[in-house]
């Protein structure tokens, strides 16, 4: 039922507003949330503003946005392409109930999606972005074929420990993600 992509042992749909109570599940974990903002999300800002904003990118951006994902045993957390402002680049991004943890689901997700971008999408380039110390994602990143480009500093009035290290920017072109570098 409205299913935008399968993986072997994930299945990815639209969220849909009956949705915010995985939502909040998610983001009331600050082990979750550590490298993004530090701290749970509060429910009525997962009402107001993240569902919200989570909905209206599929109505602007067809084809594009965040996805629940869910395994047979059920909702494990979700997966999005966001687009960039950047014709033709698009944003990869992955957040997982810490019990989906060590189990290849964030890089299995994650696969598919670049493929699916490029294959589905039509698109040019895959971009992922992350603090520089998360190296959980950054390995992700890693396995699903992106590679390293750069480590860049942004301000921010209240810093996460280790932003000190910098963002780090990934990134695949067609070109070299169908010469084979996401085998
Ligand atoms: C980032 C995040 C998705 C990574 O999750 P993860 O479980 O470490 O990544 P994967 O799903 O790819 O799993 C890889 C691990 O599963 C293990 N694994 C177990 N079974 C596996 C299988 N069948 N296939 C592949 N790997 C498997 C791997 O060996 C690896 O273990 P390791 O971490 O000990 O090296 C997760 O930490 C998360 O949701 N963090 C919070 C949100 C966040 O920071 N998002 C990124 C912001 S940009």
């Amino acid at each position: 039922m409205n299913i935008y992509l399968e993986t072997s042992r994930l299945v990815l749909r639209r969220f849909t507003a009956d949705d915010l109570e995985l939502l909040v599940s998610l983001d009331s974990d600050p082990e979750v949330m550590r490298f993004l903002t530090g701290q749970p999300t509060p429910r009525p800002e997962i009402a107001d503003v993240v569902l919200p904003e989570i909905l209206k990118v599929y109505d602007e951006h067809p084809g594009l946005g965040t996805f629940k994902a869910e395994t047979r045993d059920g909702f494990v957390g979700w997966f999005g392409l966001q687009p960039t402002g950047v014709p033709g680049t698009v944003d990869v991004g992955y957040r997982l109930l810490r019990s989906a943890w060590g189990k290849g689901y964030a890089t299995e997700g994650t696969r598919a999606l670049i493929a699916h971008a490029f294959t589905g999408l039509g698109m040019e380039r895959v971009v992922a972005d992350t603090m520089a110390v998360n190296h959980r994602s950054r390995d992700v990143m890693r396995r699903s074929g992106l590679r390293f480009e750069k480590v860049y500093h942004e301000h921010f009035d209240d810093p996460l420990p280790g932003t000190e290290f910098g963002e780090v920017l990934y990134a695949v072109d067609r070109a070299t993600w169908e010469a084979g570098a996401h085998e």
